[in-house]
């Protein structure tokens, strides 16, 4: 037995001394010195021995014993320091770095153009209204003068969630609201989402107008025109060529069409402005006498001009930005530069 007994010591040695971690330690240590383990089945066999013997070996198990614990303990120290100064290590903090900037948030480049319209609109006196982007059809076409069947509702593909409920095609149904609401004189400027089947460089499906509104006596066309000269001329500076085109609007009479000389190209004609040197940035007219009569204006006393400009293409003019798309798509590296 005392053989024995020198033989699990050096055993037990060998392996404390090639200790990974604490785990592995307890278990060997179970296996052991534990109620089951090595040592308490040496000693099963003492019970065999001549009682002087059995004292002796007793005493032999029991310093073992005590020298095997010492052991354990000793290494369980130094595996918990060694433990403990890797975790350090992996934790170390450079505080010499320099930091890591966090992303902040910034207004899209089209709003930020349509809080500067609403600016310039708001020192020629032009009050904010608002309107819902799902209308009803009664706001979008039949009170600005385009009844069912009417050929004229070709002109804006539109996107129906009932026969009678749509996305709004443009602004203009909110000059009736308006209308409705105040009498004479209205003079405002109703900027938000409208929304068509269209799409390619210069159209997306769902884009963003500036709507206005000036009604009150004596209103003629050379306000209107010497409203969106100023306008033009204050947003894109004194020196930008623009045209009055006619054109048609069932909601007014007479109506224009206001071109700007494209930027990109200077008006020499590129795929932008489809090759014309202009590019169309609003419908516009004197409001349609067809109008007052859904809103109560008397028609011999007032007088009025509307017009509705498309947010993007004014961006597109302003910045050089030769692909609507460009808007839409989420790409940083476009929206940073703004
Ligand atoms: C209208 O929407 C009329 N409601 C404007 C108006 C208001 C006329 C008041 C008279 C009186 P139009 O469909 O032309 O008109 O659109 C107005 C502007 O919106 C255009 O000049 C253009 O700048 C812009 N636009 C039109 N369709 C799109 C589109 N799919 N994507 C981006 N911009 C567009």
């Amino acid at each position: 037995m005392k053989d024995q007994l020198q033989q699990l010591r050096e055993r037990a040695l060998t392996q404390i001394a090639g200790l990974m971690d604490e785990k592995e330690l307890a278990d060997v240590r179970t296996r052991i010195l534990g109620r089951k383990g090595d040592l308490t089945g040496i000693l099963r066999g003492l019970k065999d021995l001549a009682p002087e013997e059995r004292t002796q070996v007793g005493q032999l198990a029991n310093t073992l014993k005590s020298q095997l614990e010492q052991e354990f303990d000793r290494a369980e120290a130094a595996l918990r320091e060694r433990a403990e100064r890797a975790k350090l290590a992996s934790e170390f903090i450079d505080v010499t770095l320099p930091g890591r900037r966090s992303l902040s948030g910034r207004s899209h480049i089209l709003n930020r153009v349509t809080q500067e319209l609403i600016q310039v609109f708001a020192g020629l006196g032009f009050q904010l209204a608002e309107g819902p982007e799902v209308e009803l059809d009664y706001y979008n076409f039949e009170a600005l003068n385009i009844p069912k069947d009417h050929p004229a509702r070709d002109m804006q593909d539109t996107f129906y969630f009932s026969d009678n409920v749509v996305l709004r095609t443009h602004t203009s149904p909110v000059q009736i609201r308006t209308m409705e609401q105040q009498q004479p004189p209205v003079r405002v400027i109703c900027p938000g989402k409208v929304y068509r089947r269209d799409a390619d460089i210069t159209h997306s499906p769902m884009f963003m107008q500036v709507e206005g509104l000036w009604v009150d006596r004596n209103i003629s066309l050379a306000d209107l025109k010497g409203i969106l000269t100023a306008f033009v001329h204050e947003y894109f500076g004194p020196h930008l060529n623009l045209r009055f085109r006619p054109s048609f609007f069932p909601f007014t009479e007479p109506s224009a069409e206001v071109d700007i000389q494209c930027v990109i190209c200077g008006g020499s004609g590129c795929r932008t402005c489809s090759f014309t040197g202009w590019l169309e940035i609003l419908g516009s007219g004197m409001v349609d006498p067809a109008l007052y009569g859904f809103v109560n204006y008397d028609p011999e006393i007032y007088s009025g001009f509307a017009f509705g400009l498309g947010v993007e293409r004014v961006a597109m003019l302003k910045y050089g930005i030769p692909d609507i798309r460009l808007f839409y798509e989420n790409d940083m590296r476009f929206l940073n530069q703004f």
